[in-house]
């Protein structure tokens, strides 16, 4: 099936690990299913457990310099920050894959909203309040626990990933869990790949629509 524009997707990892990973698995097989679908799609890959430098005075004092007075020194201590940003914009479609650790994310994930978490540039204030500058965006988080229950009080990975990305504009997000592995993972791998082929589904039909 072919739209007019390319689907534009931008595909996270930030599991810690490459072998058996289930977050991996699961965030290939959706972008898989989503180019065999539509083939006319962009894929953007962007692996932030390869490390993201962490928020630190050098990036605080740039950031918070406008644009037009930044030195190039600045800028260059912004430049990756500004990628990720525009990474952000450039995509219609973000697939992050979530590993549970220690009941949250990975400390990568977070320095990687850290770094597109940027005021004037993903959200600002306005006389109402702060407003999210990313629009027409979808978000899917793809979650792997091993014994915690997505969705659960004492999980805090999904509801700050989803204020957050809300905050910066990208309220449509939704979840598609394998947890709780170490009980029943072949089930909890199956039922989140027949979720996977839904999602895949409607946004054909969605694509389709659209052209
Ligand atoms: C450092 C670390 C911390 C973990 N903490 C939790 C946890 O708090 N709750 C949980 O259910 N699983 C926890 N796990 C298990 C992982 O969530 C589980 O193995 C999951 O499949 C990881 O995603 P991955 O397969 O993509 O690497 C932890 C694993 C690691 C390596």
């Amino acid at each position: 099936m072919s739209t007019q524009t390319p689907l534009k997707v931008l595909h996270i990892d930030s599991s810690g690990r490459y072998t058996d990973s289930v977050s991996r698995d699961l965030t290939r097989y959706f972008a898989d299913e989503l180019q065999k679908e539509l083939t006319d799609t962009e894929i953007t890959y962007r692996d932030v457990a390869k490390g993201l430098p962490f928020v630190d005075e050098a990036w605080v004092t740039a950031n918070f310099t406008a644009a037009d007075d930044r030195t190039d020194a600045q800028k260059q201590t912004l430049a990756l920050s500004d990628t990720l940003v525009q990474e952000l914009f450039n995509t219609d479609i973000i697939i992050i894959g979530v590993p549970i650790y220690n009941f949250s994310m990975p400390a990568v994930l977070k320095a990687w909203v850290d770094m597109v978490a940027r005021a004037q540039v993903t959200f600002h204030y306005t006389e109402n309040g702060p407003a999210g500058l990313l629009k027409n965006k979808k978000a899917y988080l793809v979650v792997a626990s091993g014994g915690t229950t997505i969705g659960s009080d004492i999980e805090f990975a999904t509801g700050y990933l989803k204020h957050i990305l809300s905050f910066m504009g990208i309220t449509d997000v939704e979840i598609i869990k394998a947890d709780v592995l170490m009980a029943d993972a072949e089930a909890k791998l199956n039922e989140a790949r027949t979720d996977i082929r839904r999602k895949v589904d409607f946004t054909s039909k969605q694509s389709a629509l659209a052209a």
